[in-house]
């Protein structure tokens, strides 16, 4: 193959430099330099007989293009269409990421062979062995006659492949283990990693087929490679899950197609992944009895609503500058609601190490965990269990009001329906009509939420 002219362009301002340096010279950047293709001409590598190829392009009123609803086909796993935003559109392109051996491939594989029922699928691997792949199809009793597989790793050399035999779905395992023939970089490097998706993109686009990337996450829970990677495509998921747990999580970090922040649930077990339809009933842990420092919130992933456990231990601290430690909800959030606590409620944490968790590995960014939280560290500083059967959820301001979050009723409609029978929440988020099994508690100000932790109800 014909080696291109590469240079160097720095990540941050753009400037192209012929050799490589530590420093852009222009914007004075440091690290910034990466290996890129100089410009070609013809452009873009053209495939023939599409949409968008050759045609000039026009410009016309918005009002009569023709949008019809996206095309979108099932995967086979409700949860991973939901995820989806509905399914898997076509043409579209999605990034999954996730830790090395947390089931990426195989949820990828367990979709592609029940897409392959209705559409031409073709899995593309640069890290298995043809054999690898089939021994596990066959261990997890997928239905594997009309899934088509390639093992390579030279991307010219597979879109020429995939232009011939036109597939409609295509999984590429992993964009870190491809490469381009025109850059002289090893895979998996920036440049490398880039330039791969850039192709695929331009041809899943251009084709219409529907394209799935699998993407390594770096110990920083950054997906390896370059974040234009998530610029580049349509749906950005996340796979997540806990060493020593079964559950397995996709959340959508970005989604042209449908919310973000949505949340499907699996579960892996011998035969794959399989589908969790009451996420809700796992996440809670089963206490015998009340603990002290566990407050069950109610929080929203997406579209729908979810019952999880949040823990705290407050604890002497030895320390002149004690920890504040929050594992699954965000760190500075804890110290402001830790000084809001002092402030409006009277209670100082200044020599105590604070911990705090969301149990299953979930995380929570939404602020209606604001008021549980509170509620768990104050149990456990007062070593005092909170009511059985209480759940809550609420947002607290600087000012020590609680403040309402959206879909209150839905919420409180969840835990009714997994048995809690006392829900504290913000007042303006009081259904108007009583939901039954459930006692609404409505509270306007820390200190009234404080109040039923300190004195019983
Ligand atoms: P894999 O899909 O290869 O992970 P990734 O592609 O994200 O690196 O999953 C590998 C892990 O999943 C491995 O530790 C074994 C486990 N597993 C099961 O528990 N059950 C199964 O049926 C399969 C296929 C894998
Ligand atoms: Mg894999």
């Amino acid at each position: 193959m014909k080696r291109i002219k590469t240079l160097y362009q720095c990540r941050e301002c753009g400037a192209r430099f012929p050799k490589w340096a530590g420093q852009c010279g222009d914007c004075g950047a440091w690290n910034t330099l990466e290996e890129a293709v100089a410009e070609k001409k013809p452009a873009a590598p053209r495939f023939a007989g599409y949409a968008g190829d050759g045609a000039a392009a026009s410009i016309q009123p918005l009002s009569q293009v023709a949008a019809g609803e996206a095309e979108r086909a099932a995967t086979g796993l409700p949860e991973l269409d939901r995820v989806l935003g509905g399914g898997l559109v076509q043409g579209s392109v999605v990034l999954i990421g996730g830790d090395p051996g947390v089931g990426k491939s195989t949820l990828l594989i367990q979709a592609l062979a029940s897409l392959s029922d209705t559409l031409s699928a073709l899995y593309v691997s640069g890290e298995e062995s043809a054999e690898q792949i089939a021994l596990r199809a066959r261990r997890l009793g997928l239905p594997a006659e009309r899934l088509q597989l390639l093992t390579e790793t030279c991307v010219e050399r597979i879109l020429a492949l995939a232009e011939k035999h036109r597939p409609r779905v295509m999984v590429m395992d992993s964009i870190q283990t491809f490469y381009s023939g025109e850059l002289s970089s090893a895979p998996g490097s920036v440049s490398q990693v880039r330039e791969s998706a850039a192709r695929l993109v331009r041809f899943a686009k251009q084709t219409g087929t529907s394209l799935f990337l699998v993407g390594h996450v770096t110990k920083e829970g950054a997906l390896a490679g370059p974040r234009v990677l998530e610029h580049m495509v349509d749906t950005v998921l996340y796979f997540e899950g806990e060493a020593g747990s079964q559950i397995r999580l996709v959340r959508a970090i970005k989604n042209r197609f449908g919310a973000v922040n949505e949340l499907g649930v699996f579960a892996m077990t011998d035969k794959g992944l399989k589908e969790v339809n009451n996420p809700s009933a796992i996440f809670l842990s089963r206490h015998q009895a009340q603990v002290a420092g566990s407050a069950i919130l109610v929080t929203r992933e997406g579209t729908r609503p979810l019952l999880v456990e949040v823990q705290a231990l407050v604890d002497q601290s030895p320390l002149g500058n004690p920890r504040r430690v929050a594992l699954g909800l965000e760190q500075n959030r804890l110290a402001m609601l830790l000084a809001v606590l002092h402030r409006h409620g009277g209670v100082g944490m200044y020599d105590q190490d604070v911990f705090l968790n969301v149990v299953g590995g979930v995380r929570v960014t939404e602020t209606a965990a604001d008021l549980p939280v509170l509620l768990a560290v104050l149990s456990s500083f007062r070593d005092r269990p909170l009511p059985q059967g209480l759940a809550a959820f609420g947002e607290v301001g600087l000012a020590g009001e609680i403040r309402p979050v959206p879909s209150g009723e839905e919420r409180v409609r969840e835990a009714a329906k997994h048995g809690f029978d006392r829900i504290l929440l913000p007042a303006a988020n009081k259904p108007r009509r009583a939901v039954k099994g459930i006692e609404v508690v409505p509270v306007r100000r820390l200190d009234e939420a404080l109040r039923l932790v300190t004195e019983p109800l």
